[in-house]
């Protein structure tokens, strides 16, 4: 028999189609018998259209549609009509109208659902992802892939018109140490060798610069055996560029372009022409973050001149060895309760400070807390961060960077429990003049910042070795509402500069040759000045559809624990395929590690 094949999606159909026969293919939705008449809703990737099956109509018809259940794929012969007005669904694209069927096919039939499509967020993530197939098939997930498509498709126009070439690099390659652990893939042809799975395309596209290729890009594939979080995840998608012949200036002006015809092509939306730019050293004191949340203002002070004058020895102390004190303003919060407090106070706390000092401002002095050491200053202190009554002043004295980053998280926490990060508002500002190395304080040596290949800025080449962590590198990253969505860098192509940051970070020759050789041969014959970035195009892609999870925008993702329920992936392998590659395995005991 021949099955029906659609003459139209079940998104299409309006009130303009009334009278005509189509037929539709798709899953059923919902099935319900109002009083003898069965509503059907099928449904497709373009939308859904409501089947009816008439109390007149054939028995045998009827008898079928009473069999249908949830995601039966079925097949409907009917006739397009409009719905009487008090049964139009505006909420629904096909609203107005309905399909009176004639005629149904079960093209296939479906087991017992382990969750209802659509009602995502009551199935345990394991279970969504186990039967991700059917997860896809929701509305949320629908929408989300389709972006994701319109996304890179928008990039993919947009680059290709600045001139790009979209050039694929390998994904088996040599392991070279970029930050995080490699995934090893094992070589059977050559025994007891390893590929690795790209980190990033990082070296291929610095030697494409030498190949002449001025402006390459690459919807990448990146692997990185790292502990999967929120916006992280073991394999994911970078837009990742690189470009002769330019400086920072052009890297910024491309990556505003491509957001700006991006963001209108996808969501309708107008980027400002040029993203804010914010210093590494300002980001950290003003919101206590390389990627800073600017949906709100909420900035940090700096509270050195009071702590100094006051008796409080926890402030004076942490002055005394060199530290800071800094205080941000909770607006509004001097309501907040005890616990609510010590709500902030955790977030202080798991950026390593020791403790979060608070005080309200009423309308006389400051009450509670640390108050008792600061009334004095009351005018001087409110004026300077400016408070007024009503508001909770938070401080935390520690070293530098403790005080800061427990100061922005506090700073974003309260964003969020305040209601001020708009989820459907973007923020984007460029972070520059990171610093180029930080040390390692466990190995007791300098590492680089970003990566090996970023150049220092042409201030700091003299003085680099002498005082390494003073040197500011011309590396950048693009932030939006509190992520990093990119990171990126002018290179380094002069191959004596590459060796000092080599020597510097603790990389001796040999090692240095051992694995970036290639590159740095390839650096000896006439490589251009070249830089670029990466943006990570799943993070970017969760935050503008809302979501907090980086799974909600991959079609098949990874658990927590880097497993693929659906595919039982990663699995034991045959012994025979262990023993093809010379590996024989080595494992501590299960007891111990579950
Ligand atoms: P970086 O390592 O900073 O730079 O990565 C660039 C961007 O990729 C995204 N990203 C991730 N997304 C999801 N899961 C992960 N595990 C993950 N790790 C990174 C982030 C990040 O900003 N080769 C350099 C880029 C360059 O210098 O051109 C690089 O990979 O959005």
């Amino acid at each position: 028999m021949e099955t029906m094949k659609r003459t139209a999606t079940c998104g299409a159909l309006r009130k303009e189609d009334t009278g005509t026969s189509v037929i539709l293919n798709g899953w059923v939705h919902r099935n319900r018998n109002h009083g003898g008449i069965h509503f059907i809703n099928l449904r497709d990737r373009y939308g859904t259209t409501q089947i009816v099956i008439d109390q007149d109509a054939e028995e045998a018809l009827r008898q079928q549609a009473e069999l249908l259940k949830f995601e039966y794929c079925i097949a409907v012969r009917g006739v397009v009509r409009e719905r009487p007005d008090t049964m139009k669904n505006p909420a629904m694209a096909t609203g107005d109208i309905e399909v009176a069927a004639s005629e149904i096919e079960v093209l296939s039939t479906c087991k017992t659902l382990p969750f209802m499509i659509d009602e995502e967020s009551d199935a345990k993530e394991d279970l969504r992802l186990a039967y991700r197939y059917l997860d896809l098939r929701s509305e949320g997930m629908q929408r989300r892939i389709r972006l994701r498509h319109e996304f890179t498709f928008a990039v993919r126009e947009y680059l290709s018109r600045e001139g790009f070439y979209e050039i694929e690099t390998p994904t088996l390659i040599k392991s070279t140490p970029e930050g995080a652990r490699d995934f090893l893939v094992p070589s059977r042809v050559q025994p007891g060798k390893f590929y690795a799975l790209p980190q990033s395309p990082q070296l291929f596209k610095q030697i494409l610069m030498v190949s002449g290729f001025d402006k390459y890009f690459q919807i990448a594939r990146c692997y990185r055996d790292e502990d999967a979080r929120g916006d992280r995840q073991l394999e994911f998608t970078q837009i990742d560029i690189e470009m002769s012949f330019v400086s920072r200036e052009d890297v910024f002006r491309v990556t505003e372009g491509m957001f700006g015809h991006v963001f209108e092509k996808t969501l309708a939306m107008d980027l400002p022409a040029a993203f804010r730019r914010i210093t590494y050293a300002d980001a950290m004191n003003t919101y206590g973050s390389d990627k800073p949340d600017l949906r709100f203002d909420l900035p940090i002070v700096s509270f050195d001149a009071f702590a100094q004058k006051s008796s409080f020895n926890a402030f004076t102390g942490a002055l005394e060895s060199g530290g800071c004190v800094k205080a941000l303003v909770a607006p509004g919060c001097a309501g907040y309760s005890r616990k609510l407090i010590t709500e902030l106070e955790a977030a202080a706390r798991i950026y390593k400070a020791k403790g979060m000092a608070w005080m309200k401002v009423a309308a006389e002095g400051f009450e509670g807390g640390v108050s008792k050491f600061f009334n004095d200053s009351f005018d001087d202190i409110t004026s300077a961060l400016n408070a007024s009554e009503g508001d909770l002043i938070v401080m935390v004295a520690d070293s530098w960077l403790i005080t800061c980053n427990a100061l922005g998280a506090v700073r974003n926490k309260l964003g969020h429990d305040l209601g001020l990060a708009d989820p459907k508002r973007f923020e984007f500002c460029w972070i520059i003049d990171f610093p180029l190395f930080e040390y390692q304080e466990e190995e007791g040596r300098w590492a680089a910042a970003h990566h090996m290949f970023s150049m220092p800025q042409a201030r700091y080449l003299d003085t680099m070795e002498a005082d390494p962590g003073s040197v500011k590198g011309d590396l950048y990253d693009l932030v939006l509402n509190g992520y990093e969505v990119a990171s990126g860098s002018i290179r380094i192509h002069d191959p004596e500069i590459q060796k000092r940051i080599f020597r510097i970070v603790g990389f001796s020759e040999e090692e240095a040759e051992e694995r970036f050789g290639f590159l740095l041969n390839a650096f000896s014959y006439g490589p251009p000045p070249h830089g670029g970035i990466a943006p990570g195009l799943d993070r970017m892609l969760m935050i503008i559809s809302e979501q907090t999870s980086i799974k909600e925008v991959i079609a098949f993702p990874k658990n927590s624990v880097g497993v693929s329920p659906m595919d039982d992936s990663p699995s034991v392998v045959d012994a025979v395929q262990l023993k093809d590659l010379h590996i024989s395995l080595d494992l501590p005991d299960t007891t111990e590690t579950d």
